[in-house]
């Protein structure tokens, strides 16, 4: 669901820096995190996330006109004690492409992604950068696999993305780029940057065995870590279980299988920590609302578990949300749906488990518009929500083991 809500020639080597905005002194707040077994450190304390989503930042900071929409957004999520932030860093050959054609980059946008990490710096938000979409919003694999098509390639489908050489080579050229950006700093040593994520929500739907974004996430994990060695690493992963667990895939929404496999995919060395995404009214259409509610606990507790004891690296929550588009819908059940995940990761956080936060989907600021999905959350609009997602900051921010 993330990044789908709305409406990347040569390849040579990509440039190795990418230089814009002015080169100022940087005073950078926060130390990098890190993560030991099953906990994020941060200044060598345990670290816990309460966060949210927005994933139109870059976009609207590239353009000189909107721009105030993202410091509103910042200066109200740290207003409400939200530290983690998680958005787009592409944007492939669509409106505002960041990356208009492989190697080819506008710099108009990469100066509004320096602005969008300049003002998290600001307001002390960290961000999880993502580095491509599954889905065709904002170009996506879709986007990569034509143009390796237009440039004669024999590329059958969109999941080719996660084997063909060249598609493969444009990818590895763009993290390399955006890895090698300055800011004040080259984006791979500003410890703004909570974590990079491989690609979000990756599906190969006709793969059962799950060994292609098996063989990519080991691929691309060890070259992200190969120029970048001090941010964490995540997948971007659903949570979707494969055929290392079979007796876990009864846990999947309707036994779906979707080509991932949350325990080997995130067995892999380079992989820091685990993600799931959570969305019963999507996934379990036509269910009631005990079916649902009783969906989410357990896919919940089964992560965190597997994450606890098998993978044995920390987990986040990276999407959640409810949408005021679907059936009975009310402000309050929205609350209520936020408090039993809220209660969720902290019943694990507060025992010293692997869970360390949740990120919901999505926070806007007031006046854009159509850019709402139905998830968006806007705290002057709702102060019910705005309050508990602020109380569940603090209660996050007060656990230490
Ligand atoms: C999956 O297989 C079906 C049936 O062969 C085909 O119609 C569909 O396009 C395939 N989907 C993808 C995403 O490759
Ligand atoms: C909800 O659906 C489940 C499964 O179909 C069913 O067993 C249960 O009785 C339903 N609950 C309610 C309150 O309708």
């Amino acid at each position: 669901m993330g990044f789908q809500m709305i409406v990347l020639t040569s390849f040579i080597v990509a440039l190795v820096v990418v230089q814009h905005g002015n080169c100022q002194r940087v005073n950078v707040a926060t130390g990098f995190v890190e993560r030991k077994g099953i906990h994020f450190i941060l200044n060598g304390k345990t670290h816990y996330v309460n966060g949210f989503n927005s994933y139109w930042l870059m976009y609207m900071a590239s353009d000189p006109s909107t721009r105030s929409k993202v410091t509103s957004t910042f200066q109200q999520a740290s207003q409400h004690g939200l530290n983690v932030g998680r958005t787009m860093a592409f944007n492939d050959g669509c409106y505002r492409a960041l990356q208009i054609s492989p190697g080819s980059y506008d710099e108009n946008v990469f100066r509004g992604l320096d602005f969008v990490i300049s003002e998290a710096r600001k307001y002390k938000i960290q961000l999880i950068l993502s580095l491509v979409n599954n889905w065709n919003n904002f170009g996506g694999k879709n986007k990569y696999v034509q143009w390796a098509r237009e440039r004669g390639q024999s590329v059958k489908t969109e999941d080719d993305f996660f084997t063909h050489p060249i598609v493969k080579q444009y990818y590895k050229n763009y993290v390399k780029a955006i890895k090698n950006t300055i800011n004040g700093l080259l984006y791979k040593d500003d410890p703004t940057i909570f974590a990079w994520e491989l690609i979000n929500e990756p599906r190969y739907i006709n793969e059962t065995t799950g060994k292609s974004i098996q063989g990519w996430v080991s691929e691309m994990a060890a070259y992200v870590k190969s120029i970048d060695k001090k941010h964490l690493l995540e997948i971007g992963l659903e949570g979707f279980y494969g055929e290392t667990m079979p007796p876990n895939m009864h846990f999947n929404p309707n036994s779906l299988q979707i080509g991932t496999d949350f325990i080997s995919n995130n067995q892999v060395p380079e992989i820091d920590f685990a993600t799931i995404h959570l969305y019963p009214d999507q996934w379990l259409q036509g269910s009631n609302e005990t079916t649902q509610s009783a969906f989410v606990d357990k896919w919940i507790e089964a992560h965190i578990q597997d994450s606890n004891t098998i993978l044995v690296k920390p987990i986040l929550v990276t999407e959640f949300g409810m949408s005021s588009k679907s059936p009975g819908y009310s402000i309050g059940k929205r609350d209520s749906y936020y408090n039993k995940i809220y209660n969720d990761i902290y019943r694990s956080a507060i025992r010293g488990g692997s869970c360390a936060g949740g990120l919901f989907w999505q926070l806007m600021s007031q006046g854009m518009g159509n850019m709402g999905d139905g998830y968006e959350v806007i705290f002057e609009e709702t102060p019910s929500t705005a309050l508990l997602i602020k109380q569940q900051s603090l209660k996050m921010s007060k656990i230490n083991h």
